[in-house]
């Protein structure tokens, strides 16, 4: 009796914290032409419309969102109204892709800054080759893209 008690008890404990763990539902940054970056995401990045946009007091707001279910947590552009500079932002998109290669090209052509081509680098004071490409996106906001054979499904992908 006691010990169906206590057992009934932990597992109350935890449904409860279950239910209260949050979850990414979109990740937004500030964009400087909204019509621009969506252009941007949705037709060189694949990125699709959610039909949710948003005009507040303080920016206009798009929410996009990868094709299928597993594709990660929602990109929302935010164009405040105020003006505010975005450019360069300390943030970066971790993309994983069939083929980093094609989308080296496409950032070229896109005559976006390329910043890491896929060879040896440092990686934890290790020299490692790594297949990784990084480029800037219309914004200077880093895009970093890894093979998708790199991803762990089983995990959350790290
Ligand atoms: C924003 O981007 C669109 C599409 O590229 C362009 O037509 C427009 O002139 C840009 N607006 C500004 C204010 O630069
Ligand atoms: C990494 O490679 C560079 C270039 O070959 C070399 O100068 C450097 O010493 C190497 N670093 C380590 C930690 O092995
Ligand atoms: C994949 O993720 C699972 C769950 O987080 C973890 O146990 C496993 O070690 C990961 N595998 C690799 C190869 O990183």
């Amino acid at each position: 009796m006691k010990l169906q008690s206590l057992l009934l008890v932990a597992v109350t404990a935890t449904t409860t914290f279950a239910a209260q763990q949050p979850i990414l539902g979109a990740f937004a940054i500030g964009v400087s032409n909204l019509t621009a970056s969506t252009d941007f995401y949705m037709n060189q990045l694949g990125f699709v419309s959610t039909g949710q946009t948003f005009d507040v007091a303080s920016y206009n707001e798009i929410v996009l969102k990868l094709p299928g279910a597993s594709s990660g947590s929602a990109l929302a552009l935010m164009q405040f109204k105020d003006g505010r500079n975005v450019e360069k932002q300390a943030a970066k998109l971790m993309l994983f892709v069939e083929d980093v290669d094609v989308m080296l090209k496409k950032m070229e052509d896109n005559g976006l800054e390329i910043l890491a081509r896929p060879g040896v680098t440092l990686v934890n004071g290790k020299n490692t080759t790594m297949p990784t490409v990084m480029a800037r996106d219309p914004d200077g906001y880093i895009l970093e893209f890894n093979p998708l054979s790199t991803f762990n499904t089983s995990g959350t992908g790290f």
